[in-house]
């Protein structure tokens, strides 16, 4: 199964897509954690993206649709992969299907845009297994500490409110039109209410992928 989260920034699609891909034994493929990661080990991709995100534009659609494919060509991807973040853009949408990988199911995570300032002003990582907090929703067992290794959590350099902000509108401008887009093809499209507790929204995407043939 090839699925696609949708939905802006702080939507909760990294939540999720640890349970999808746990229970659908599927790669999370996250555009925005290969990038982070080609910043830290200093890349040339790496080096050409860390000043678009830090500004809370789009890299090239040139530079992701290369960096999807390498990783599309990994044996783990063979049964299917789970997009969060990707396609972000008609141009990358387009690349994907040309490729010839077929879409079974897009999932669209709603959210209002002053839940999404919330959510991504507290959220906290731990940066070595991408593990999720956040301040209020989710908070660690030791403020400021991983709960499984007691490592510091940060906070990631595009999530300041000017930020986000900025990525907001280059949703609104750039990947909202992938809604009409994918309603428009053959694959199945669900829309969830993402403001609801990270457990009800799990137990409901799970229970309509379920529903499609998944285990
Ligand atoms: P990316 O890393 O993809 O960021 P994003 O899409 O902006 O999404 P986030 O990771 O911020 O949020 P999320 O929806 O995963 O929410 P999360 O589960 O973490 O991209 C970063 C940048 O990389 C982009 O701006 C761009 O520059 C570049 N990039 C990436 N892909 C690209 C592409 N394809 N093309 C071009 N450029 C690209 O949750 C957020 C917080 O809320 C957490 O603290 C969590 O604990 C909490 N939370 C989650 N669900 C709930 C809930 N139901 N209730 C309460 N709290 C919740």
């Amino acid at each position: 199964m090839n699925i696609i989260l949708l939905g802006p920034p702080g939507s909760g699609k990294g939540t999720q897509a640890q349970f999808i891909s746990a229970r659908f034994g599927i790669p999370h493929l996250s555009t925005g954690e290969m990038l982070r990661e080609a910043v830290v080990c200093g890349t040339p991709v790496g080096n050409r993206a860390k000043r678009v995100m830090e500004a809370g534009e789009l890299v090239s659609d040139e530079i992701i649709v290369a960096m999807v494919a390498d990783r599309l060509a990994g044996p783990d991807c063979a049964n299917g992969a789970l997009f969060d973040g990707f396609p972000r853009t008609i141009a990358q949408a387009k690349a994907l299907a040309d490729a010839g990988e077929r879409t079974d199911a897009v999932i669209e995570l709603q959210v209002s845009e002053a839940e999404v300032l919330r959510r991504i002003t507290g959220r906290r990582v731990h940066e070595r297994s991408g593990r999720l907090y956040h301040i209020e929703f989710h908070p660690p067992s030791m403020e400021g500490k991983d709960d499984v290794t007691g490592e510091p959590l940060t906070q990631r350099d595009d999530d300041s409110e000017e930020t986000v902000r900025e990525r907001l509108r280059v949703y609104r401008e750039q990947t909202e039109p992938l809604i009409a887009f994918y309603r428009l093809r053959d694959c199945r499209h669900f829309e969830f209410d993402g403001a609801e507790s990270v457990e009800n929204v799990r137990d409901r995407v799970l229970k309509e992928l379920t529903s499609l043939g998944g285990s």
